[in-house]
């Protein structure tokens, strides 16, 4: 078994697995060499551009794992909702009524997204050392966020006065993106996709009592759903989420991914022996000088060994301005430095 799904079920590793969010990306020269010529939209639609972005970083870093190169926006746009990308994802008609909600067609995965499941299957044999590969999907309520407002925004009010002046049609619309990101992902997987993972990183703007409600209970709903179909790890990203680590303790998945903003030991202490964490470096530290980075990487080892299983990774997605040079120096340390200090 590959040390990212051993450390996914909480199995002793030989070292700590490292892989990091937006793996394949704008910091890579490879990357941006091929985004010259192709748009983004382009790259997530055709499977083999999307497999080649996909292994990049694998070529390149020694990472334990490798995750589909796509958009969270991609099911939306395959469920008939039309967006663009200026980077960030803007929907030309943001969803508000009811009318809206019931038009929305259910996901049918092969039918509507079937390049995705194509690329899965193009990337699989192709990945370096067995890598295992991480299916994706956009929690419920991130993809609310950005479907009912309509563009990129740092509180999105109008999405959270949404929760509030019409929360039975929120309930609604998050139920029909939970049923919809159950199938998507299932299908992920019945198409090769070794752990899936549901990125919700806009929980930090909701109070702990509307994250129940509202974000939680659709994900309960997916995660119950994929229990089903599939026994593949979960994971469930919760950006900026430390005052939500309690609610989430008893969500039936593998592992919760957190932010740098909670040490892991305390993250690991509210969720309790049943969680593997990931996470969770800043990912600033990687503009620090050799040797303060190595250290910074340290103390996130350090804190992950309070969990019963760790999976490194930064906090947040990588920033396109980071030197490709920091994370080859940041994959090996994690390697060289947990396969001392074995568990
Ligand atoms: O390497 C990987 O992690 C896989 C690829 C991936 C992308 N988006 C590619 C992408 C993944 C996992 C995502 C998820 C995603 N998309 C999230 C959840 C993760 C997170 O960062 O919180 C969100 C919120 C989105 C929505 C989205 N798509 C935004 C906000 C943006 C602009 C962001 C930016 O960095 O400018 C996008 C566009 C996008 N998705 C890009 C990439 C590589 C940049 C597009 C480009 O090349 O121009």
């Amino acid at each position: 078994m590959s040390t990212f799904i051993a450390a996914c079920r909480r199995q002793p590793v030989e070292h700590t697995p490292i892989w990091i969010m937006r793996q394949a990306g704008r910091y890579l020269p490879e990357y941006r060499e091929l985004r010259s010529r192709v748009d983004f939209e382009a790259l997530t639609h055709k499977a083999e551009l999307a497999a080649e972005v996909t292994i990049q970083p694998l070529r390149r870093f020694e990472l334990d794992a490798a995750i589909l190169f796509s958009d969270i926006m991609t099911p939306v746009q395959g469920m008939g909702v039309d967006l663009f990308f200026d980077p960030g994802p803007v929907v030309r008609n943001p969803i508000r009524t009811d009318a809206q909600i019931d038009a929305l067609p259910q996901l049918v995965p092969e039918r509507d997204v079937p390049f995705v499941l194509e690329s899965i299957k193009l990337i699989r044999p192709e990945l370096p050392r067995g890598a295992p590969l991480i299916g994706f999907a956009g929690g419920p309520f991130t993809l609310l966020c950005y479907l009912v407002s309509g563009k990129p925004s740092k509180e999105f009010g109008i999405a959270r006065s949404f929760l509030y002046s019409q929360p039975e049609s929120a309930e609604r619309l998050l139920d029909h993106l939970a049923d919809a990101m159950a199938a998507y992902l299932g299908a992920q997987a019945a198409a090769g996709a070794q752990a899936l993972m549901l990125f919700e990183s806009w929980a930090g703007l909701l109070a702990p009592r509307e994250f129940s409600r509202f974000a939680l209970r659709a994900v309960r709903r997916t995660m119950a759903a994929l229990r089903k179909r599939t026994d593949v790890p979960l994971i469930y990203y919760v950006n900026q989420g430390s005052a939500l680590m309690e609610v989430v303790a008893d969500l039936d998945v593998d592992v919760i991914g957190v932010d740098w903003r909670s040490p892991l030991s305390q993250v690991s202490r509210v969720l309790g022996p049943g969680k593997a964490v990931q996470g969770n470096l800043d990912p600033a530290a990687l503009f620090a000088p050799p040797g303060e980075l190595e250290r910074h990487a340290d103390l996130v080892l350090q804190e992950g060994r309070a969990a019963p299983g760790h999976i490194f990774n930064l906090g947040h997605g990588i920033w396109p301005e980071t030197s490709p040079d920091a994370v080859a120096r940041l994959v090996d340390h994690v390697h060289a430095s947990s396969s001392k200090g074995r568990r």
